[in-house]
């Protein structure tokens, strides 16, 4: 037989780095982050100047095909995507398939996957036209897919979009409009939105990222490896954050508001109980996307006339936590998260819906790596590892075990 030990020792040299915390997976041109320093930026361009200026579909267009585009192109990537918004109505049998009660995330992944059935042309892409069209094509129909989550959750009849609208208007109106009511736009919400929307766009080779990438590499296809993304974000450790936090704050308050009491839990190792919406692999300093959604938060808040006790809570809670030497010694530091959900909140969205609005917002980072990963040629990924188990045994029949 051969032995295991040889046979390890016969497969050249291994790397072992569970949780990829120093491996690096694919060079990217998309988006630089240093994490020491609290730097994001996308295409070269910094993340608060793209918050303030820029709006989510041209950002998208910059993460997607690596140039801020002119009018005449960001014009025609708007109406390309206008004229494949139309989502099947057999998908609308498959959402009413689903309890009420089904997790958006859960049925968002489906959809997505669902979507292949009815796309069939833009599974098996590889020119660039045909890599143009299936991002079009997601890119028009994911947010309707969104807005039929979310109206599904709220017990209101599905809709389709208005082609009059901005991008951005468009998915509030889809999510929003009730029947027998007229749509207003609301330009706090719409540029809240705009903004939050951007500050996901992308986020370099995160959980989510590095799935839809490694799924891809397969060449499975754009949308499939996007369903895929989107379970990886659902869980608390990664996206999921945005759900677990509110629900953690809201928890805070119906308990008297002691966040000293959390602080100490967050602190005890006997207590899986973590402080969610902090820390982050990557960052060691603020997460510079928290800078601008706090003042967001206060600003939307504050324009909307909503007090929320809640924000009150999680302002407490960073600023013990930035004075508290366990989180200082581990750099842990409020992310993305912490204070998204009370802009989301405000907006009417439900908690359960938080995770799905992430989604959105990173749908474009997705696509923007998938295209980047097919168009460099990259090899399909396949890790390795270092085989613990047993040496070779003989098969005991079951009645002699
Ligand atoms: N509360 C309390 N302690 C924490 C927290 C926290 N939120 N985060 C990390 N720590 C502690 C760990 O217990 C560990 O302590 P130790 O050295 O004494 O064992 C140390 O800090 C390092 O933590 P790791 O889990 O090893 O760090 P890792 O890089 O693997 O995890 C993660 C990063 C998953 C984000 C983690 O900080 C966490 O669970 N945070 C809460 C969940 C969250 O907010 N996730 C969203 C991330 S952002 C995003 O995905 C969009």
């Amino acid at each position: 037989a051969i032995d295991i030990k040889s046979l390890r020792a016969s497969t050249g040299m291994i790397t072992i780095d569970p949780g990829y915390k120093n491996t690096g997976s694919c060079e990217s041109a998309i988006t630089f982050l240093d994490g020491e320093k609290g730097i994001l930026r996308y295409r070269g361009y910094s993340i608060e100047e793209l918050a303030e200026k820029a709006d989510f579909l041209e950002v998208a267009y910059l993460l997607i095909f690596g140039e801020l585009p002119n009018s005449e192109e960001l014009e025609k990537f708007h109406s390309d995507i206008k004229s494949e918004s139309h989502v099947d109505e057999e998908m609308k049998k498959i959402l009413d398939g689903f309890p009420k009660s089904a997790h958006p995330m859960g049925v968002l992944s489906s959809l997505t996957s669902a979507l292949i059935a009815f796309n069939p042309t833009s599974v098996n892409v590889s020119s660039e036209k045909e890599m143009y069209w299936a991002i079009v094509r997601i890119m028009a129909k994911f947010p309707v897919l969104v807005a039929w989550t979310l109206r599904k959750k709220k017990g209101l009849p599905l809709d389709y979009g208005d082609d009059s609208l901005g991008y951005v208007e468009n998915i509030h109106k889809m999510m929003f409009k009730k029947p027998n009511q007229e749509y207003k736009k609301d330009k706090t919400i719409i540029d809240a939105l705009d903004k939050l929307l951007i500050l996901h766009a992308d986020h370099e080779q995160n959980c989510s990222t590095s799935t839809v990438r490694i799924v891809g590499s397969s060449h499975a296809g754009l949308f499939a490896s996007l369903s895929a993304g989107i379970s990886a974000l659902w869980g608390p450790l990664h996206g999921g954050a945005n759900q677990a936090v509110l629900e953690m704050l809201e928890a805070i308050e119906a308990d008297g508001g002691d966040t000293k009491k959390y602080m100490a839990k967050a602190k005890d190792k006997e207590d899986s109980f973590r402080l969610m919406g902090f820390g982050h692999r990557v960052y060691k300093n603020f997460d510079p996307r928290a800078k601008i959604i706090k003042k967001s938060a206060d600003e939307v808040l504050g324009a909307l006339g909503i007090e929320d006790p809640i924000l009150s809570i999680a302002q407490g809670l960073e600023k013990e936590a930035l004075e508290d030497q366990y989180f200082v010694d581990r750099k842990l530091y409020p992310n993305v998260d912490f204070y998204s959900g009370i802009i989301y909140r405000a907006l009417g969205i439900p908690t359960e819906m938080f995770t799905v609005m992430f989604a959105l917002g990173r749908l474009p980072g997705w696509i923007a790596q998938w295209r980047e990963m097919r168009l460099n040629g990259e090899p399909i990924g396949r890790p390795r590892q270092v085989y613990v188990g047993e040496n070779l045994r003989s098969f005991i029949p079951v009645e002699k075990r």
